[in-house]
């Protein structure tokens, strides 16, 4: 394999931010940087496996105060992978609790010398605030319903992966667009790349209005699979829900699950994703989560590329507080 260096040269001088807040507010170029960064560290790491210690002496601190499997995982890993040291912060057990506020929180764990922090939380916004108050860089890792660039940025990485350019590739996101900070970050990042994106899901998680910022709108799944290439599913996000936005789940899965019968009358090569965790029958049946054209493990495999490739552009060359010329000459073999 040959051996990549991270030096002046290979460090592109595009990446000009301190955060990675969301996809909406970043140009083409810089999501294509991001994905092509992330494809290094997935050849450099052997597929995602070895270790390299771009950051060692950097300090991540992960600030969850919603559930999560594989996201915090994944960036644990990825933090660990480059040779940072990881902090989870678990919300239950903190002086939240006593009735500090969530900035004070912040800012004690930023004076403990940390170099950036993986937030998530129920209420959009949240890390962009982080970021007016915090000398340190700052990752969403999802906000309420408004984004999830990592995962929107996995998702696109591992389309690319198998058809290259995204331009002119159809993509359907399937499900619950109201609430799914996935489904965001997946349309602007696709959007950018030139994909073609199609909204699909019963009227009540799917609005009209979308169709203003130029995506296809559908609530049919059977019209629209024909003239798909990949189609991302989307959980219903129930614990965001203040009403019921269909009868039954029988019923929704009737409608919008995607179903081997449906795979059937696809294009024989469409790829299916769905960003986990998925409900087998509910908007997925378990012959397509398991078939061939799934892609669902390998997006948790890219997730570990794409979040080094976060960090390090966040920690890395320019930022974080240890300072960035001998991380910058460091070599990756
Ligand atoms: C997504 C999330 O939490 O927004 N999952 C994830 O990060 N892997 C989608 C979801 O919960 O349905």
């Amino acid at each position: 394999m040959p051996a990549a260096t991270f030096d002046r040269e290979s460090v592109p001088p595009q990446w000009q931010h301190r955060h990675l807040l969301d996809l909406e507010r970043l140009t083409p170029d810089e999501v294509r940087l991001l994905l092509d960064t992330a494809a290094l560290f997935k050849e450099a790491t052997n597929g995602c496996r070895a270790k390299l210690g771009l950051l060692s002496g950097r300090t991540i601190v992960n600030l969850f105060f919603e559930n999560s499997t594989r996201t915090r995982t994944s960036f644990s890993l990825a933090a660990r992978r480059l040779g940072a040291d990881v902090v989870d912060f678990t919300a239950a057990s903190s002086s939240l609790s006593k009735g500090e506020s969530f900035i004070d929180t912040a800012k004690n764990l930023e004076a403990m010398g940390i170099d950036a922090v993986v937030v998530r939380h129920a209420t959009p916004g949240t890390p962009h605030l982080l970021s007016q108050y915090l000398d340190v860089g700052v990752i969403n890792a999802g906000d309420g319903p408004h984004e999830h660039p990592t995962q929107g940025l996995l998702d696109i990485f591992s389309i690319r992966e198998r058809r290259g350019d995204l331009r002119g590739v159809t993509v359907g996101l399937v499900g619950d667009i109201s609430h799914s900070r996935t489904a965001r970050s997946n349309l602007w990042g696709l959007m950018k790349l030139g994909a073609h994106v199609i909204l699909c899901g019963p009227p009540t998680l799917v609005s009209e209005r979308w169709r203003e910022i130029g995506v296809e709108v559908s609530h049919d799944l059977d019209a629209i699979i024909p003239r798909c290439d990949v189609l991302n599913l989307l959980r219903i996000q129930f614990e965001r829900q203040n009403t019921r936005p269909f009868p039954s789940v029988r019923e929704y899965a009737h409608l919008y699950a995607m179903t081997g019968e449906r795979l059937r009358r696809a294009k024989p090569d469409l790829l299916i994703l769905a960003p986990g965790p998925i409900n087998r029958g509910v908007e997925v049946t378990a012959e397509v989560a398991d078939c061939g054209q799934s892609l669902i493990l390998d997006q948790v495999t890219n997730g570990l590329a794409v979040r080094m490739a976060v960090l390090w552009l966040v920690c890395g060359p320019r930022g974080g507080s240890a300072g960035g010329s001998t991380v910058r000459q460091e070599r990756i073999v």
